[in-house]
């Protein structure tokens, strides 16, 4: 599995788990657990969850995972904005961190921009590092302006990742956040990337699909992997699904391939704003 490494050091798999509606039901948490432990044996070492997700559900989903085999992963999860003051971010952390079962997070990100100044969550996120509660920190949902804001803030340097949507009907981003965070070295963890399955199989992803001997979802998400920087975070509890997912990171385009994807599916013509799931 190819690798990337932010400007602080975060190496990581570029083809990761999302969680986002696991650890809802305990009848299904068999299979989720199976699908992630799957997915780790597949290459897919990064497992992306929030403390959002099922109420820490999600969290306590990825803990039974990753137990037996922590060291290997790669593990993100993200703070509510509304705790993400200077002491709501460490005992917030301090609860993920008891549901992971681990006693550290690889990478801990601002789910989305908080009423707390961005100075106040870098300074927990900050104190998390020192202490070796979290390795690497980042945000999400954070749009051009506000990244830039960011940058300039005695911490900002020190941002690994931007977590936003990212997809080929959902472009938005290569105008301006992803030639910013390639830049400055951060990745892009491209969430979403087949648009919780609202993507639109137009006759050219299947046509490509087929030159490859594949389905169109392995296609949409090896085409996120295109660029150096995108980590893509795919969330499946269908194991069909994990195997097929982990064969993106072994796809290879060719020219031809990303030109008819790219008239298909083309970007946005103008600068919007950030989307978001
Ligand atoms: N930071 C944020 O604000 C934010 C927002 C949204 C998501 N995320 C993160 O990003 C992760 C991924 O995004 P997402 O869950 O929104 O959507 P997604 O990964 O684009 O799509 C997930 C859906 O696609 C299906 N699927 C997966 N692999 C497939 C395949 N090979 N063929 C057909 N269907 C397939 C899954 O069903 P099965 O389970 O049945 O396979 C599921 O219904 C989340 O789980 C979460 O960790 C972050």
């Amino acid at each position: 599995m190819r690798t990337f490494t932010t400007r602080t050091g975060a190496t990581m798999p570029v083809l990761g788990q999302g969680t986002w509606r696991m650890g809802e039901a305990a009848s299904r948490r068999k299979d989720e657990v199976a699908a992630l432990r799957l997915g780790f044996e597949l290459g897919m070492t990064l497992v992306d969850t929030a403390e959002m997700y099922a109420n820490g559900g999600a969290e306590r989903v990825v803990g039974e995972a990753i137990a037996g085999c922590r060291e290997r992963i790669f593990v993100v999860s993200k703070v509510l904005p509304e705790n993400a003051s200077r002491q709501g971010t460490i005992t917030a952390c301090e609860r993920s961190l008891k549901r992971l079962g681990t006693d550290y997070i690889d990478l801990y990100l601002l789910h989305w921009q908080s009423d707390h100044p961005f100075q106040e969550t870098l300074e927990a996120f900050e104190q998390l590092r020192s202490l070796g509660r979290i390795r690497h920190f980042g945000v999400s949902n954070i749009d051009i302006e506000a990244l830039r804001q960011l940058e300039t803030l005695p911490l900002g340097r020190l941002v690994a990742a931007n977590q936003v949507i990212y997809n080929l009907q959902r472009r938005g981003i290569e105008r301006n956040v992803l030639p910013f965070a390639a830049q400055a070295g951060m990745a892009i963890m491209a969430y979403s990337p087949l648009d919780q399955t609202r993507l639109a199989i137009k006759e050219a992803l299947t046509r490509v699909a087929a030159r490859h001997e594949t389905k169109a979802e392995v296609i949409a998400l090896a085409w996120t992997l295109r660029h150096p920087h995108v980590v893509a975070i795919p969330k499946s509890s269908n194991p069909r699904h994990v195997q097929e997912n982990a064969k993106a990171a072994r796809i290879r385009f060719t020219a031809q391939d990303l030109a008819e994807l790219e008239e298909a599916y083309p970007p946005p013509k103008r600068t919007i704003p950030l989307e978001t799931a």
